[in-house]
Parts: C-alpha cells; structure tokens; sequence
C-alpha cells in the first residue's frame, strides 16, 4: 500500500532512528525511494539463499531472523534489513518472517546504494548496526562454548 500524502511520509520518516536528524531536503529524498507496503503474519520477507533485492525498515509489527532454521534475531519497530546482500552483492544471510502483521518502508537495490552515496550519516548508522549484530553474534557463540 503506498501512502497517499508526502508530508504524512516525512513525519514517518522523521520517528525512525535511522534517519533521525536528517534535514528535510534529506528526508524528502528519501521519501521519494521508500514506498510503504504492509504484510502479514507469516509473510516470508527475506529469504536465506536468495539476492537480496530490497532494504526493508520496519515501521510497525515485528520479524524474527533465521538462519539454518534457527532462530538467531527478532526485530521490530525502527529495524531494518535486507541491507547486507545490497552492499555485499551475496546471497541473503538469513530468512526474515513477519511474526505479526507489519508495516514496512522498502527501498529498491539501486535506491538503497543511491541514498547510501547521498544520505549524510546513513552508511555510519549502518555499519554500526552491522557492528552490533556482528557483537551480538559472537556474544551468542561464546555463550554455547
Ligand atoms: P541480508 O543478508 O541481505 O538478508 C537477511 C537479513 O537478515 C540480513 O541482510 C540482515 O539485515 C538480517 N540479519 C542477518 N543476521 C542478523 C542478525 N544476527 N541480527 C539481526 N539481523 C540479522
């Protein structure tokens, strides 16, 4: 479902962290990338194995993050995925499921890597997410030793 008016859109947009303190010139160059799409519980919105085609922001609802069947990350409002097979050109590393209904914010491959070039902040505020579940990982690893 796409919505209708731009400014409802920057108000959206101006509550998710990732794209928090961007200027409104910013955010309406990201809007014009995002489109809004809902799904429901069970929808599977990334597949483990496939290439990636989108990065998707969760705006409401929650996902859990697979891989190899096990349940390795839940997500919820204000996450996002999908980013990492965009960047890498690699398969997906994990099967995202929505684990209710949810409402998303996708972006396209080359709008993705296009607001990655633009966007001032946004690469940094990914790559420390990128850390934190590179950390999270590890932590989990070291806890089955
Ligand atoms: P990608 O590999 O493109 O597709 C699957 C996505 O799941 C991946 O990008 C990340 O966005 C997400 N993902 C993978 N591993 C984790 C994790 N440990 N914690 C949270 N999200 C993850």
């Amino acid at each position: 479902m796409l919505l209708r008016r731009l400014p409802d859109r920057i108000d959206l947009l101006k509550k998710v962290p990732l794209f928090s303190g961007l200027s409104r010139r910013h955010l309406g160059l990201i809007v014009r990338e995002t489109e809004r799409v809902n799904a429901d519980r069970g929808k599977v919105l990334a597949r483990q194995g496939a290439l990636g085609r989108e990065f998707l922001l969760i705006v409401d609802g929650s996902a859990r993050v697979e891989r190899d069947g096990k349940v390795i990350a839940r997500l919820g409002a204000g996450d996002f995925f999908g980013e990492m097979s965009l960047i890498d050109k690699k398969p997906q590393s994990a099967t995202v499921t929505a684990e209710t209904a949810i409402d998303l914010l996708v972006v396209d491959a080359r709008s993705f890597r296009n607001l990655l070039d633009t966007v001032p902040g946004l690469q940094k505020k990914i790559l420390i997410t990128l850390c934190e579940r590179l950390r999270g990982a590890d932590a989990a690893l070291g806890s089955r030793n």
